[in-house]
């Protein structure tokens, strides 16, 4: 049986006694109830801590927005917290939430290994976890994982590159291209657990068009190490790019693309190759940029034909399966995963539901985002969340 069985269950046991007598025949003998002893009309209250990574990113905000509201809508009290991409003041938020008596945590950690003592704490104290997004690493007291398929991502970024370059088409048949081409490599945060998926998947859908030549790396960068970026930011990846371009690009040898594993890095490599004089779009020779998280600034210069693609992820629907489990946790249940297998932390292979994405081109922004209501077409032209 699952450690905290007994607590949740009590939880819900009581949320439903009190959504009875809610709905129940007005107020009268609080006594007489049949051994439910609850003096007044006060619900036990639940709470859930929610934890996520940074506001620098506009899609952590919806994120956790959108596990808020679900959550609320359970009727479960949220407490919210954002780490500013700062490993201490998410260990010091999650424990805050633990000595508030949080009931749950859904976590979306900035660094998937650092939280080992806090799960450590919140599983003294029957608090299931569910990982949000980016795996926790090292510790046993990681309950549930919600996420895409980030291998599969990876796969998609490279697969848009090579769209991009004309190597493949949109429907996946092979393009007219032949090559060679040179492109150059870029990775996330090591710290991230994604940041693995997406290189790998990324890596090995490029690596038989390296092994025949059709590709080149010129800097010679193609380890993750070498390409990763720490914290995902934006600067770190504009100022590796101006690195790229000097070292490597200033005696006229010419770059067709970029891997970008996250919209923001691609923002940063699109400013640095334009400020080298290149493009400023596709169509005028800027080279082919690939992304990730149909951020709408992104979005935005796909549709002026400047980053070439990103890949869709719709959080709202992450957001929905961390709801889920939280739901089921509470009610003293399971969670349905739909993966046993791929994501091993180092201590346990974590049960997790996996959600899947779609490439995002010009051609079906408003197809893939603006029908599903994502983001607005007027958000799209002008590149801005309303
Ligand atoms: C990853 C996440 C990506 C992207 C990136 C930077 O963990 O899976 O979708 O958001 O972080 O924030």
């Amino acid at each position: 049986m699952r450690k905290y069985g007994l607590a949740a269950l009590g939880t819900a046991g009581l949320l439903a006694l009190s959504a009875c007598a809610g709905g129940g025949a007005g107020s009268g003998e609080d006594d007489g109830g049949g051994g439910g002893g609850g003096d007044t009309e006060a619900p036990e209250e639940v709470l859930v801590g929610v934890a996520m990574p940074t506001q620098t990113s506009e899609r952590w905000i919806a994120d956790g927005e959108a596990v808020e509201a679900g959550l609320t809508d359970l009727g479960y009290d949220v407490d919210l917290q954002f780490g500013n991409d700062d490993i201490p003041t998410q260990a010091q938020q999650i424990d805050q939430m633990i000595t508030s008596g949080a009931d749950l945590l859904v976590i979306a950690a900035i660094d998937g290994t650092a939280l080992t003592s806090q799960l450590e704490a919140a599983a003294a104290a029957n608090i299931p976890v569910v990982s949000y997004d980016r795996l926790i690493r090292d510790s046993e007291n990681v309950d549930f994982y919600v996420t895409f398929d980030n291998y599969q991502v990876g796969v998609q970024q490279a697969t848009s590159l090579l769209v991009g370059l004309g190597l493949l088409t949109e429907d996946g048949s092979e393009g007219e291209a032949t090559g060679p081409f040179n492109i150059e490599l870029f990775a996330g945060s090591l710290d991230d657990n994604n940041a693995h998926f997406f290189w790998e998947g990324a890596i090995e859908t490029l690596q038989p068009y390296i092994d025949d030549g059709t590709l080149t790396v010129p800097s010679g960068q193609t380890d993750i190490e070498q390409a990763a970026t720490l914290r995902w930011q934006q600067e770190t990846a504009q100022r590796r790019m101006e690195d790229l371009l000097t070292s490597t690009y200033s005696d006229g040898t010419e770059l067709h693309g970029v891997l970008s594993p996250y919209d923001g890095l691609s923002r940063g490599i699109i400013t640095a190759l334009q400020n080298a004089g290149m493009g400023p779009t596709l169509e005028e020779g800027l080279p082919v940029v690939s992304g990730q998280d149909a951020e709408i600034a992104s979005v935005a210069l796909i549709d002026q034909g400047v980053q070439f693609a990103t890949i869709f992820k719709d959080t709202r629907k992450l957001a929905d399966q961390a709801v889920t489990a939280a739901e089921a946790y509470l009610a003293g249940e399971e969670p349905e995963a739909n993966d046993t297998e791929t994501y091993d932390n180092g201590v346990l292979v974590v049960p997790s539901y996996l959600l899947e994405s779609d490439i995002v081109y010009a051609g079906n922004i408003t197809s893939l985002l603006v029908d599903s209501g994502y983001w607005t077409a007027d958000e799209v032209a002008a590149g801005v969340a309303e």
